[in-house]
């Protein structure tokens, strides 16, 4: 029983998002009764055009069944009903969502650009339903209410693994553009550095072309923050500052409940985490070293290898079960660390496992509040929209920004592009409406 439990849990619930694959799941009864896989040799016969069309009509009435599942699943969080909606009974891991979701528009768009309903041998995929959800929490956030504040993971999301947002990358004009629509913009990254120069080496053409700008007004200029290591670091754009960022204290930018983390507490639970990883080097012989900083502890690859990804894997699970069972015991007798006042981010970076202190929902809260007028006045969440890779509930540190406001989960950098686009799009549009 232990066993299969054991094997279900590994092989399913952290490497899946139980709401793409219910979506998905729903979208391949269609696909299997209305596809003809003999389509193919018959050219553009009627009979084709037929089937894309009546498999696209499915398609669009699944999608808006969901999107009204979703309207009554908010009508019970607002409500505060006791009784699960029946979308949290049929997908039990779905939390707070902040905005309706306009599915069926943003399926038809995403088929208009993906010919997904055309398609005999394929069906529907997570990444189409990732896509579709992507352009659906898009149009929520500028058509139903007003985009505030945009925050952006940094590695995968505004450059590929490792690398830095160099001057000729095709996002960096579109984060200007955000900007100089009074959209505020904060790099949550869970890179920790203490030094605005490591920062200015990964961000450097972003930087500099925000410092070479004629067109972005001061204040604009001021929109941009970098919150580094999840929820460590503080940095503001400052064109008169060394590197361009200056470092801001953290007795400035720290949310209430952010004060309470006592230094005791962090470095005992650092120390936990670092057993825990040189365990799992000594266990699964990693070819890694280990990279112990104030606020986090990491193992990154020996120079010119690389760590299988089922190790990663099996470390961030290893250490995250080891921290939370040190938590509860802690709790347990009076006179040992509080571990459980400080929240953390165990997770799989691709080539490395990072124990962070804090996650990203906090990083994205300070962003929040930093922007959100003074008083603690915050940001809210449904004006709030984080873009990252890393959404898996497991190992992925994007996944807690989820629980502070609306997200988009991309693949690449080039998807960055392509949703700043349909973003920009779509503001435009709205003002256009407006004036
Ligand atoms: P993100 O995708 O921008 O959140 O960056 C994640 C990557 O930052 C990790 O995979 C690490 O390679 C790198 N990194 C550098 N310093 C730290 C740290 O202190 N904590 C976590 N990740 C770090
Ligand atoms: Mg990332």
């Amino acid at each position: 029983m232990t066993t299969r439990y054991r094997v279900e849990y590994a092989l399913k619930s952290h490497r899946r998002d139980q709401f793409i694959e219910w979506i998905k799941g729903l979208l391949a009864v269609p696909f299997v009764l209305y596809s003809q896989p003999t389509g193919v040799f018959e050219g553009q016969g009627i009979n084709n055009v037929k089937m894309a069309e009546e498999a696209h009509r499915r398609y669009a009435e699944i999608m808006r069944d969901v999107e009204l599942m979703i309207d009554d699943h908010m009508a019970h969080q607002v409500e505060h009903n006791p009784v699960p909606s029946k979308l949290k009974m049929l997908v039990p891991p779905i939390g707070e969502l902040f905005t309706r979701l306009p599915l069926e528009a943003a399926f038809k768009f995403q088929d208009r650009k993906r010919y997904i309903s055309s398609r005999r041998y394929v069906a529907p995929s997570f990444n189409d339903v990732r896509l579709i959800l992507n352009s659906a929490q898009i149009m929520a956030v500028t058509t139903y209410g007003t985009l505030q504040l945009a925050t952006f993971d940094g590695d995968v999301t505004l450059y590929d693994d490792g690398q830095a947002l160099e001057s000729d990358s095709p996002v960096i004009p579109r984060l200007l553009d955000l900007l100089q629509k009074n959209v505020k913009v904060g790099i949550v990254t869970a890179a920790g550095y203490t030094e605005a120069k490591m920062y200015y080496a990964r961000l450097q053409g972003l930087l500099d072309a925000m410092a070479a700008s004629t067109t972005l007004t001061p204040t604009q200029k001021q929109s941009l923050i970098i919150m580094g290591g999840e929820a460590n670091y503080l940095f503001e754009f400052d064109p008169c500052s060394p590197y361009l960022l200056a470092p801001v204290e953290r007795e400035r930018w720290l949310t209430d409940e952010m004060m309470s983390w006592q230094q005791d507490d962090i470095t005992a639970l650092l120390d936990v985490a670092e057993s825990a990883l040189l365990e799992c080097v000594k266990t699964l012989n990693l070819p890694a070293t280990l990279l112990r900083k104030d606020r986090a502890v990491g193992i990154i690859p020996k120079e010119g290898v690389k760590i299988p990804r089922e190790s990663l894997e099996e470390t961030v699970l290893v250490v995250q079960k080891i921290l939370e069972v040190s938590i509860s015991a802690a709790a347990t007798f009076r006179d040992s660390p509080k571990l459980n006042r400080v929240p953390f981010c165990a997770f799989n970076g691709g080539r490395d496992v990072f124990v962070d202190i804090g996650d990203k929902s906090w990083g994205v809260a300070v962003c929040q509040k930093w922007f959100g007028g003074g008083d603690g006045k915050m940001i809210k969440g449904d004006n709030t929209l984080h873009v990252g890779d890393q959404f898996l509930s497991a190992g992925a540190n994007d996944f807690k920004a989820r629980s502070v406001g609306t997200t988009a989960w991309i693949a690449s950098p080039s998807e960055t592009v392509e949703l700043l686009d349909e973003l920009a799009d779509l503001m435009g549009k709205k003002l256009a409406q407006t004036s």
